[in-house]
């Protein structure tokens, strides 16, 4: 099966099984942003009557959501939301995550902060025994990104500045290349020290809950 039918199928399982029984409170779906979960959003329309209004981590998925005639809401009108569905670049067997790729990852981390359940859709490519293969984004105040090079170089990693592309908050990215990332939590919690980091990629003390992998539920 080709990556993309792969990513749709995660896609269409996580609709049937987490949208379709509308079991998600005051019908508000939080929605990450990505390939994949654009193959998400398409589903919803077969779940419209279930879903109120959503919670977006991107412009890009907001105007996707838009275009479905579902509502985008703040998600400091939503509340605690119940279900969270987005995708990753790297997942590990805990369910710690690498994200970022797409350079929304301060906002989806938000969204999964607020959430109860967040369950990640992927192909099966993004499992791996140890994250890190793929390079771990850092999304970082503009002033700072030299500052935050030299602290990643300090630390062993190799930071390539990702130029031109400026995130939903108007702030940079730094993609930290060949680190075998052993320790994701102490490293989230270190990363998150340095002054000028916004959010950094990984998700480890905050895992996904559920991981779907094609049709598979894990
Ligand atoms: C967006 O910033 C990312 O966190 C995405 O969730 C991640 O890059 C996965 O993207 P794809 O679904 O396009 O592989």
């Amino acid at each position: 099966m080709s990556q993309d039918n792969e990513k749709r199928l995660a896609a269409e399982t996580a609709a049937f099984r987490f949208v379709g029984d509308g079991s998600f409170k005051d019908g508000i779906i939080g929605v990450g942003t990505g390939s994949t979960v654009n193959f998400f959003i398409d589903e919803l329309s077969q779940y419209r009557d279930r879903i109120k209004a959503a919670v977006s981590s991107s412009e890009a998925s907001s105007a996707r959501l838009r275009k479905l005639g579902i509502d985008v809401i703040d998600l400091n009108a939503a509340g605690r939301l119940d279900l969270y569905v987005d995708g990753a670049d790297e997942c590990d067997p805990h369910k710690r995550l690498i994200k970022g790729g797409g350079a929304a990852l301060t906002r989806e981390k938000i969204v999964a902060a607020a959430s109860d359940t967040f369950v990640c859709i992927v192909d099966a490519s993004k499992l791996v025994d140890v994250l890190g293969k793929f390079p771990l984004p850092i999304e970082v105040i503009p002033m700072a990104r030299s500052h935050v090079a030299r602290e990643i170089v300090a630390r062993g990693g190799n930071p390539v500045w990702r130029d031109g592309v400026v995130t939903d908050n108007g702030n940079w990215i730094i993609d930290v290349h060949g680190w075998r990332i052993a320790n994701p939590v102490e490293l989230e919690a270190d990363l998150n020290q340095i002054v000028g980091v916004v959010t950094v990629g990984l998700f480890a003390k905050r895992p996904a809950d559920v991981v779907v992998v094609g049709n598979r539920i894990l």
